[in-house]
């Protein structure tokens, strides 16, 4: 039975908006704790719209102002939910009014915002956490613990790749409601920010530290007419990029995504080669974790597809669900991100990724940009 409740002020009704709010919902139906999640309020410019979206999704008020949203004393979290130049100013706020901060990925522009970020919320000593949320498909959650029982041996290789095709067409404009992905202004980088940022928080967190980086991008359509100024200018995203690298373990890093890979829409995937084991997975079939285990005795050795949905504790969050053998989605992710949190403020022991370890994927992005422009190797200096 709960016992305290989690007041949530979220900011920003799309895409993310909407998935939180989804989870908040379902958080205390299948993972009950000490922590009730009440909606007390949603904040977005448009009144008529805000106030459309907190019927529907049940907040009890709403804000078309996040600074009045940050001053209320009956909000205990923020939920940054906005696209990522406004993450900082709202972030930075929230903590100095000693709210609890959730963010959306990437956490910042680039590192130094991300530092500046990260001593706020440090400073203010306020629980806070950046929406990774691929750590929490069960699946990935279950390649994490096979790597920590030292099941791959030495590792040798990490692979990975995200993958999509929505921005081909050359007269698709940038800037704005829906396409501020394409306008550098708002976004801070291409698909390195948007994609390969949960590629490398996935990397980090189960292979380690990044020790250094070589990158290439590429920009295929070079100007776009700007939907807010009403001008074609020129496009200062990376429509591609593709790095490699070494971990501090001594393991390969290749990487790469797009946004002109015409078939794919979000292909996530990542493949872990070891001395003993191999392990893949692959975001259009998320329940599946594809093992190689060198130790199996030879005449069965093979590939095996895990369906991670067993409702033992050997399967992570399944057995808050269905039976075993029922799929859950994309979506319950964010719900188990919402219960770890929840879990975080119950323990006083964050379950990540906090902004700290945001950071380091942060100043990763900004290594890979960097090399990319000076065609040389970057160092990736310690975490
Ligand atoms: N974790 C994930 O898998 C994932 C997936 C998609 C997006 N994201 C991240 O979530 C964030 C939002 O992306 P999205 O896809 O939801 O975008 P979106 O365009 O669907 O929604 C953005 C929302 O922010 C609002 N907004 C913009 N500026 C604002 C301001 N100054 N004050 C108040 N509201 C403002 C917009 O009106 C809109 O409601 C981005 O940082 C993005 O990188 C993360």
């Amino acid at each position: 039975m709960a016992t305290k409740t989690l007041n949530v002020g979220m900011i920003g009704y799309g895409f993310m908006g909407r998935a939180h709010s989804n989870a908040y919902k379902q958080v205390g139906q299948f993972f009950p704790g000490d922590y009730r999640v009440v909606l007390k309020a949603i904040c977005a410019r448009d009144e008529a719209k805000a106030k459309a979206f907190a019927e529907q999704w049940g907040y009890e008020s709403f804000e078309t102002d996040w600074r009045k949203l940050i001053a209320r004393p009956d909000i205990d979290a923020i939920d940054i939910c906005t696209p990522n130049n406004v993450h900082k100013e709202i972030a930075i706020a929230a903590a100095k009014a000693g709210k609890m901060v959730l963010c959306e990925k990437p956490l910042a522009m680039d590192t130094a915002d991300g530092r500046e970020m990260t001593e706020a919320v440090e400073k203010a000593g306020v629980a806070n956490m950046v929406w990774y949320n691929y750590r929490r498909i069960p699946a990935v959650t279950l390649a994490k613990r096979l790597i920590d029982e030292g099941r791959l041996g030495r590792v040798f290789h990490y692979r990975a790749k995200f993958l999509q095709d929505w921005t081909i067409k050359a007269d698709l404009p940038q800037g704005g409601q829906g396409l501020w992905r394409l306008d550098v202004a708002a976004a801070g980088s291409g698909v390195s920010g948007d994609l390969l940022a949960h590629c490398i928080d996935t990397a980090v967190w189960l292979n380690g530290a990044m020790a250094s980086v070589c990158c290439m991008t590429e920009t295929f359509v070079k100007e776009r007419l700007h939907t807010l100024t009403g001008k074609v200018e020129a496009v200062g995203i990376d429509d591609a990029c593709i790095f490699m690298g070494k971990f501090a373990n001594g393991s390969l890093a290749n990487f790469e995504s797009t946004r002109y890979a015409r078939g794919h829409k979000a292909q996530y995937t990542f493949e872990i080669n070891g001395e003993d084991m191999s392990i893949s997975w692959d975001l259009h079939d998320l329940h599946r974790l594809s093992v190689y285990d060198y130790k199996d005795e030879s005449k069965l050795r093979g590939w095996r597809s895990i369906h991670v949905t067993d409702n033992s504790p050997d399967h992570p969050y399944m057995a808050n669900w269905w039976v075993p053998g029922l799929a859950i989605g994309y979506d319950s992710s964010f719900t188990h991100q919402v219960a770890d949190f929840l879990t975080g403020l119950e323990t006083g022991k964050p379950q990540g990724p906090t902004f700290r370890d945001a950071l380091e994927t942060q100043q990763i992005l900004d290594c890979i940009l960097a090399s990319a422009k000076s065609r040389q190797w970057v160092d990736v200096p310690k975490a």
